[in-house]
């Protein structure tokens, strides 16, 4: 199988063609750089066939995908951050990579017949609530402009396609860019006392563990929405971070312990606002996956454990 991925310069798309490669399958990843540009840990996609491409470039991303003529796309590029976002010299550049460079991605797909994977998010819906959104729920209400160019991004594929899947993952962190645990870890050597917001409530997910369901997927033909975080229950933000510096501890790191570092539960509101509107209740059910046969990912806490383990701080 011939896999394409977009994003490799990023979190998720680094993983992917690891996990690809892993499994001998042939892929070829492709950023905005001119060269892979992520993190150097010698790994295979440092080495692995690269090609440069905006996906915002309608002609290069047909006439690079009819190159390569892959059998799957794997489409991890986005703009992501959330914030920036929703600044009004911005939100045309945001629309343009993540509305119409998804629909330049699906379009290449159709003309080959390439299977799609494209990545959405939690925040298509509008977190209220407790219960667990379900993949195949409809009921869409973005809060802030990102989520709405990702469920845009959602209806080009689905409209354009049938062989295509849509992975909705939220809170995701992995060795290959900031994320919430640097942060955390970070902030926590200069900081003796943290805010951390407890009212938004959902499900982190590792990159590592994210890319191998996704190359399960792109060697089914088991269509349709999904949502994919890790397992082990759904948690604020306030509860990830206490686990991230409990285990620290674990590990040795002292300069976290809580005679050192006091972490205050505070509500969305008490933190103050942000630009972007982000929802409450970011809770994923997953059920579907084991339904269809895929294996769900690992618990949220083991996950942390091997990020932990594996980049040491
Ligand atoms: N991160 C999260 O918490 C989260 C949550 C839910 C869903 N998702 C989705 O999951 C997917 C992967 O996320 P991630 O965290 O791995 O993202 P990421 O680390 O931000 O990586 C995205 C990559 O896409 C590249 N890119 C941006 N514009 C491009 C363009 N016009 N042409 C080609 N490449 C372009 C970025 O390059 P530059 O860095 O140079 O811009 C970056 O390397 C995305 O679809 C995202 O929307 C992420």
């Amino acid at each position: 199988m011939k896999v394409f991925v977009t994003g490799v310069g990023g979190q998720l798309g680094h993983d992917v063609i690891n996990e690809l490669v892993k499994r001998g399958h042939a892929c070829v990843g492709s950023d905005l750089a001119p060269e892979y540009s992520g993190i150097s840990d010698g790994t295979a996609v440092t080495t692995a066939p690269y090609v440069q491409l905006d996906i915002t470039d309608s002609q290069a991303v047909s006439r690079v995908i009819e190159e390569t003529a892959p059998d799957v796309i794997i489409h991890c590029a986005a703009w992501t951050a959330v914030d920036l976002a929703e600044d009004e010299d911005k939100i045309a550049k945001v629309r343009a990579i993540n509305v119409g460079g998804t629909e330049n991605i699906a379009r290449a797909c159709r003309k080959i017949d390439a299977k799609m994977i494209y990545l959405s998010t939690d925040y298509v819906f509008n977190g209220q609530g407790t219960t667990p959104w379900e993949p195949d729920c409809k009921d869409y209400q973005p809060l802030n402009v990102y989520g709405k160019t990702k469920l845009d991004g959602e209806l080009a594929v689905s409209s354009l396609l049938e062989k295509y899947f849509i992975v909705r993952i939220a809170w995701v962190f992995g060795a290959n860019g900031n994320n919430f645990i640097k942060t955390m870890l970070n902030v926590g050597k200069t900081h003796g006392t943290l805010r951390v917001v407890n009212d938004q409530i959902g499900t982190p997910t590792y990159t590592f563990d994210l890319a191998v369901l996704l190359c399960d997927m792109a060697e089914s033909s088991k269509y349709g929405y999904y949502h994919a975080t890790n397992e082990g229950g759904y948690i604020s933000w306030y509860d990830f971070t206490k686990e991230i510096f409990r285990q620290a501890v674990e590990l040795g790191h002292t300069e976290y312990s809580e005679d050192r570092l006091t972490v205050l539960p505070v509500t969305t509101a008490e933190y103050g606002l942000s630009k972007a509107a982000r929802p409450f209740n970011s809770r994923l059910d997953k059920s579907k996956l084991a339904a269809n046969g895929f294996s769900p990912l690992p618990t949220w806490q083991d996950a942390l454990h091997r990020y932990l383990m594996q980049y040491p701080f």
